[in-house]
């Protein structure tokens, strides 16, 4: 028991799982640094796009041209800049980036590029003076935090998913996302034998926080 032990939480999940609204919920409660990795692929895209640099030309050019990541705070979100560039979430979350994300998410030029820079960023929250870092995506349990103090998997019916991105008014073809990022070859979505597996459409909010809040109990 280590009250002053600093935690690292890895939570994954496909879209729509609750990923963010747990994350914000126990960095509120905690006082944790939170990086959702979704927008370092959305970002990585969008500057892509931006570009004129489709999905199979992207791995040369990442090869020639390596993109250089830095961090910024806002509050206890972890906001990254591309070459010095940052997207707003406005830029990164709409139906067009929800639509190309997973083809840019999937080339492992990409995936290698941010994966030293997300293994980075739970030094980064405790040089800042965090007391933990909750960190969410789909591959943070395997790949990214193999060694996190506890590991989170969302799931939800797809249904439940869907009408949750309706209701934030996100158009968003969930199931073809799904299907892209659990069948890929490199860092699939999928549940780390070692994770901690909840239904958030069978458990709600608060429920789900007391559930994390007594692992990280149990750590200190
Ligand atoms: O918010 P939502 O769960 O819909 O998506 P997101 O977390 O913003 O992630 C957008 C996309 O980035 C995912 O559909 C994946 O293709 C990719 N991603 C990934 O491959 N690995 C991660 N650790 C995080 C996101």
């Amino acid at each position: 028991m280590d009250k002053n032990k600093y935690i690292i939480i890895a939570l994954d999940g496909a879209a729509g799982s609750g990923k963010s609204t747990t994350a914000r919920a126990i960095c509120e409660k905690y006082k944790y640094i939170h990086v959702d990795t979704g927008l370092h692929y959305r970002a990585v895209s969008l500057h892509l796009l931006n570009l004129n640099i489709n999905p199979d030309s992207a791995p040369d050019y990442l090869l020639s041209t390596p993109l250089i990541f830095s961090s910024k705070l806002d509050d206890s979100s972890v906001q990254i800049f591309l070459d010095g560039t940052h997207y707003s979430k406005s830029a990164l979350r709409n139906e067009r980036m929800n639509r190309e994300v997973s083809y840019y998410a999937r080339i492992p030029e990409v995936r290698n590029l941010l994966l030293n820079y997300q293994k980075s960023l739970p030094d980064f929250g405790k040089k800042s003076g965090f007391s933990g870092i909750i960190m969410d995506g789909r591959d943070i349990g395997s790949v990214v935090l193999p060694h996190a103090d506890i590991k989170i998997f969302l799931h939800a019916d797809l249904q439940v998913r869907q009408s949750r991105r309706l209701s934030d008014g996100e158009q968003d073809a969930i199931s073809a996302r799904d299907q892209i990022d659990s069948t890929r070859k490199i860092a699939p979505l999928a549940c780390p034998d070692d994770a901690i597996s909840i239904d958030t459409g069978k458990l709600p909010l608060g429920k789900v926080v007391q559930l994390i809040s007594n692992e990280i109990s149990s750590l200190q």
